[in-house]
């Protein structure tokens, strides 16, 4: 079967998609590919803002939430459970997220701890939420983590440990929830060319080669209709991954360290 089949027909086979922070980037990208899948499910975006240009294919609801709000994640599941249809699969993509720059805590500790509750606090909340529903009707959970989770990555420190957090919860999470019939899936990318590096407070490009967000989704579709429990998107970033997820972890540190540091990244860095 052919590939762009393959991803219509596992996309086709849910009746309630649910995506965090689709209005931008990997989310934005998603959505589209949802649009050319002819799905009949009910799409629903969870993000502060509202996605533009969504296609009219979609039977899609944008549900406004900070989801470094605990109380915002209990209301719009309140409204979710009122809007979405009884029976069938459920798709949920835990993506929404963002990353910081410089020497911990920076830029500040409140942004910090922003990070902590978005990348890792609402996952956790918003798929625990779901998860009875989950487990009786089946379905897929898919969380964005990133190549950062494969090593501990100083001047990034927060941000690579939350997505280290959020690769191993996701694994072993699909582990567990196998015989419900319900798959976990980490998807990986490497840098991708999106507003992220704008809000981990780069002025702009910061120059680091990376993919198209169109074909770290393709990657990560192909992998979720796959199942498989992770993939790193981007040839380059999957043997980079091999190799720093074999290094002891210091060493793994202080390398990392020495790279990141050359790259001049502070040349990049928004100024207060
Ligand atoms: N781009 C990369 O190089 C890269 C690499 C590895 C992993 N990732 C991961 O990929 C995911 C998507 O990032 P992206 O590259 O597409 O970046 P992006 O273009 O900046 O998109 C980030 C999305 O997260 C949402 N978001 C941020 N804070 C939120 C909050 N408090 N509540 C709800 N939604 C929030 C944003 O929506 P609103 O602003 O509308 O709320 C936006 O839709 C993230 O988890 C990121 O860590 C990205």
């Amino acid at each position: 079967m052919a590939r762009t089949d393959f991803v219509d027909d596992f996309l086709k086979g849910f009746t309630c998609v649910i995506i965090t922070g689709a209005s931008s980037g990997i989310g934005r990208v998603i959505l589209s590919r949802l649009g050319k899948s002819g799905t009949a499910a009910a799409v629903f975006n969870l993000s502060r803002t509202a996605p533009e240009g969504v296609p009219n294919s979609l039977k899609f609801s944008h549900l406004t939430c900070d989801l470094a709000q605990p109380h915002e994640i209990e209301k719009v599941v309140g409204e979710l459970r009122k809007l979405m249809p009884r029976e069938g699969r459920i798709l949920l993509v835990n993506n929404s997220g963002f990353g910081a720059y410089g020497e911990f805590p920076a830029p500040d500790l409140a942004h910090t701890l922003r990070m902590v509750d978005v990348n890792m606090r609402a996952v956790v909340h918003l798929t625990g939420l779901l998860w009875p529903d989950l487990k009786a009707r089946g379905g897929q959970v898919a969380t964005v983590a990133s190549l950062a989770a494969y090593q501990p990555t100083p001047l990034m420190t927060t941000y690579a440990a939350t997505k280290a957090f959020a690769l191993h919860w996701s694994i072993a999470l699909d582990a567990e929830s196998r015989p419900y019939g319900v798959r976990c899936v980490a998807i990986c990318p490497g840098p991708v060319s999106t507003n992220f590096s704008k809000a981990a407070g780069f002025t702009g490009s910061t120059g680091i080669g990376g993919q198209t967000a169109e074909a770290c989704v393709d990657e990560a579709l192909h992998a979720m209709a796959k199942a498989q429990p992770q993939v790193i998107t981007g040839w380059k970033h999957k043997l980079l991954g091999w190799f720093s997820a074999r290094l002891p972890k210091p060493w793994a540190a202080a390398i990392g360290l020495r790279v990141i540091r050359r790259l001049r990244l502070d040349r990049y860095v928004k100024k207060a």
